[in-house]
């Protein structure tokens, strides 16, 4: 049995668009930060006994099928490279060509909704692949698995990775250049704050997948984005992570109009993904505050209950001097807006606030364990 946990990500230059949908390949390169696995993840624990008949997988407690092809692309390349495992202690011993003979049960379970259009997919597939690929003891690097992951879903094989991830469109019909690469780690720029409002946990009525083949099947602009636009921004952005240049990252990600607009500088950035849910970028605690106490003006908690109200790092609400819900009610107006008292209780379900995260980790602690090692189901279940 091994246990991982894969973070989430978000990307700043968003990947809209296949070449190729069964290898799941990108008409442009994308970029990404990597949110804290404590906000955002995916644990995944896989199991394997000769007693198991079939392969199944549970999902937030759920069973759900393993069939779709997405599953056993990733099932199959992560088996193809399958190793020999020895653990004597637990007398465990597999030879590397007994794999494809045993079965797997795998238990996966989000710390965050799974339908809130918070890239759970990402985090998930990461994770499958990850963890399949340390029970079966596969040796390949985070390249390989990234090209893996990709093929489950494509943000996935950027949740290979800690920090700020770049997905490398690549060239080749058979999709091998078509790989995920660390640009900086999680401490190159740990100052950066990320709150994300959670409009709606509804699931998304229009999937990534249908969106974007309309896109490239009638976007006469699809193209021009991505073989124009995007390269000269993805330099752009490399380039803002590398020197951590707020004001350049914010500019090329837009920026949150009026305050920045009055500021003259941009203070925080937003990016959304294909879904209503906004993600704030905030260089600093100090902008974080700031826009913390701007947002709450305006998305006051429609049940008065503050706590409930931030998901992830809650210290940022005392930080920025936010201890009760008379706290929120005293915030004063915007300055910068200018029909400040129209408020919009209600609009948003809750905040998260998070900042970059590590990549995928192998969790040791047996007792966290999604699968009970006596009936080979998942506990709780
Ligand atoms: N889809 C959404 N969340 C997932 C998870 N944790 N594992 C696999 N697929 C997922």
């Amino acid at each position: 049995m091994a246990t991982g946990r894969s973070p989430t990500n978000i990307a700043v230059i968003k990947y809209w668009g296949k070449r190729d949908e069964a290898l799941i390949l990108p008409v442009n390169d994308s970029i990404s930060v990597t949110l804290d696995p404590d906000h955002l993840s995916a644990t995944t624990t896989v199991a394997v006994s000769p007693s198991f008949p079939s392969d199944r997988m549970w999902l937030n407690g759920k069973e759900i099928s393993l069939s779709g092809g997405r599953f056993q692309s990733c099932l199959r390349e992560i088996r193809k490279r399958a190793q020999n495992v020895e653990d004597e202690k637990k007398g465990i011993r597999i030879k590397k060509e007994d794999w494809g003979k045993l079965h797997v049960h795998i238990a996966s379970y989000n710390n965050f909704p799974t339908a809130a259009g918070l890239a759970s997919s990402a985090a998930g597939l990461a994770c499958f692949v990850f963890t399949l690929g340390k029970l079966m003891n596969v040796k390949e690097d985070c390249g390989e698995l990234s090209s893996i992951a990709r093929q489950g879903s494509g943000s996935a094989c950027r949740s290979i990775y800690g920090g700020f991830v770049k997905w490398c469109m690549g060239k080749n019909n058979d999709g091998s250049d078509s790989i995920a690469v660390q640009l900086a780690d999680e401490t190159h720029w740990n100052d950066l704050v990320i709150i994300i409002a959670v409009v709606s946990s509804k699931q998304k009525e229009t999937s990534s997948t249908s969106g974007m083949r309309d896109s490239v099947e009638t976007s006469p602009l699809l193209q021009y984005r991505a073989q124009t636009v995007v390269p000269e921004r993805v330099l752009k952005m490399e380039e803002a992570i590398k020197s951590r240049n707020f004001e350049s990252f914010a500019r090329i990600i837009s920026l949150v109009e009026k305050w920045n607009q009055s500021e003259g500088t941009p203070q925080v950035a937003y990016t959304f993904d294909a879904g209503p849910n906004a993600v704030l970028i905030a260089p600093n605690r100090k902008n974080a505050t700031l826009l913390l106490q701007k947002l709450l003006y305006y998305f006051p908690p429609q049940d008065n209950d503050l706590r409930s109200y931030m998901v992830g790092d809650k210290s940022i609400l005392s930080d920025a001097g936010l201890k009760s819900i008379e706290d929120v009610e005293a915030l004063p107006a915007p300055a910068e807006m200018k029909t400040p008292s129209q408020k919009f209780k209600g609009d948003v379900s809750y905040f998260i606030c998070s900042r970059l995260g590590a990549g995928p980790k192998v969790v040791t602690d047996e007792s966290l364990a999604l699968i009970d090692s006596v009936t080979g189901l998942p506990k709780g279940v």
